[in-house]
């Protein structure tokens, strides 16, 4: 599918966001190993997270989707019956490795596989760990997918985490519910910390020391009522087009604001944005707010270290408003995009170049130079939905027409996008193309 967009002249409106992806996972497997019925309303209902509920269907459990609300039977931790067949993670890394991490746990054999981007990701960063609690894991050469997995009674364990990532502090975290004492994980940068907020929800004690998680043994889960906050990832791309595009005035409802995840709010107002969060209040166990963004002149900052993993995901959208940034933008710090569902590094810059952009790859990041005026271009998607969407936003602001192909990616983590970017831009501005 391609995605063919004209310059978007002062976006003005309210929109509300899907679930965030992040939290939609995190009910499903929380969910599916607590005690009970969960109730999950406003799940995200993307790619990926439909592939994490199609494998607790595989799992034995039963999930029922019913208008803007999901119900999962919950069958406790060691409810689940032994799959038949593979386990289809397909382009979703959360799904693979939080699930591996419920899998090690199971007293039963089981394997998770991916497409072929999900095939290509570091899986070894799990497998280590997890192998160290006593699971048995085998893998194609060098940690790839897809993954047998051979679980069984774990031991706990005390474990720093040579990269800083959620998924796999996730993945040790649900092990440990395994586990007959305390699980502790050091991150050396703070990452999402959405999984030990959800387990206090369900009554699994998990405290915070300094760098250190800490997950207390005899855990129990009990079911919820869930409340899943709009996707600040999502959100991202519609921020930064009010940020860049002149006389834009754009209101987004109910955005899940966890400091773990605003690194992006924090960094466009620190280049001058003129953003406001208002109403802020805790639902589940998540802090959540309004977000009033209007068009103003950007400059640009440093952007590295801590800050990283508080905007991983929204790094290809940054790039694009750095487009528009006086001065020099400096991305550091920030391999692990290359790593991501395809080299996020190399593939904004090749895109961006295409559109006019001066900006160039380093090895752990980029540096671009602002600003630049944007011109309309054919480019790829990489097959990657965040790359799909911070080239839309990049057509948005550029002159004559732009063209993403390989645009039905986007449905993986966002699958309303095409329809807001239609009502805040105008149906004449966004086409599709089979
Ligand atoms: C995620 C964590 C991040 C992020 C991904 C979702 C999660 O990955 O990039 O999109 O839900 O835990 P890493 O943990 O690999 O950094």
């Amino acid at each position: 599918m391609k995605l063919l967009l004209r310059k978007c002249i002062s976006p003005k409106g309210e929109i509300k966001m899907g679930g965030d992806k992040s939290i939609t996972h995190r009910g499903l497997i929380i969910g599916a190993i607590a005690q009970g019925k969960t109730v999950v309303h406003g799940y995200s209902r993307c790619a990926d997270c439909m592939a994490t509920l199609e494998i607790f269907k595989q799992l034995g459990i039963s999930i029922k989707e019913s208008g803007p609300t999901i119900s999962i039977e919950g069958k406790g931790l060691d409810g689940f019956v032994e799959p038949d067949d593979v386990l289809d993670c397909k382009n979703s890394g959360t799904t693979m490795r939080l699930l591996a991490g419920v899998l090690s746990g199971q007293n039963f054999f089981s394997v998770l596989t991916g497409d072929s981007s999900l095939r290509q990701r570091p899986m070894n960063r799990i497998i280590k760990p997890l192998d160290q609690m006593g699971a048995e894991i085998r893998s194609r050469c060098g940690g790839f997918a897809p993954l047998g997995i051979k679980g069984c009674k774990l031991k706990s364990i005390d474990y720093k985490l040579p990269v800083a990532s959620a998924q796999v502090k996730s993945a040790i975290l649900l092990a440990g519910l395994y586990a007959d004492e305390e699980t502790i994980v050091e991150e050396p940068k703070l990452t999402r910390d959405h999984t030990e907020r959800m387990f206090n929800l369900f009554g699994a004690k998990v405290e915070k020391k300094d760098k250190k998680i800490i997950l207390k043994e005899k855990n129990k889960l009990n079911a919820q009522q869930l409340i899943i906050p709009g996707d600040i990832s999502s959100a991202a791309y519609f921020i930064a087009l009010a940020c860049l595009a002149p006389d834009s005035e754009l209101y987004l409802k109910d955005i899940g604001v966890n400091p773990t995840r605003t690194g992006i709010l924090d960094v466009l107002k620190m280049m001058g944005a003129d953003i406001s969060v208002v109403n802020t209040r805790t639902v589940s166990n998540e802090p959540i707010a309004g977000l009033m963004i209007k068009y103003s002149k950007l400059r640009t900052r440093e952007i590295s270290g801590q800050l990283i993993p508080r905007l991983i995901d929204e790094m290809p959208i940054l790039a694009v408003a750095a487009t528009q940034a006086q001065g020099i933008t400096v991305v550091k710090d920030a391999a692990e995009l290359r790593v991501k569902e395809t080299d996020r590094i190399r593939a904004i810059v090749v895109g961006l170049r295409n559109m006019g952009a001066k900006i160039e790859e380093k090895k752990d990041g980029f540096v671009v130079e602002g600003p630049t005026r944007l011109y309309g271009a054919q480019c790829s998607s990489f097959g990657d939905h965040r790359i799909a969407m911070a080239l839309t936003i990049a057509g948005f602001i550029a002159d004559g027409q732009t063209i993403i192909d390989g645009a039905e990616c986007i449905s993986i983590s966002f699958p309303e996008f095409i329809t807001l970017a239609k009502t805040v831009c105008g149906e004449a501005n966004v086409t599709i193309q089979d």
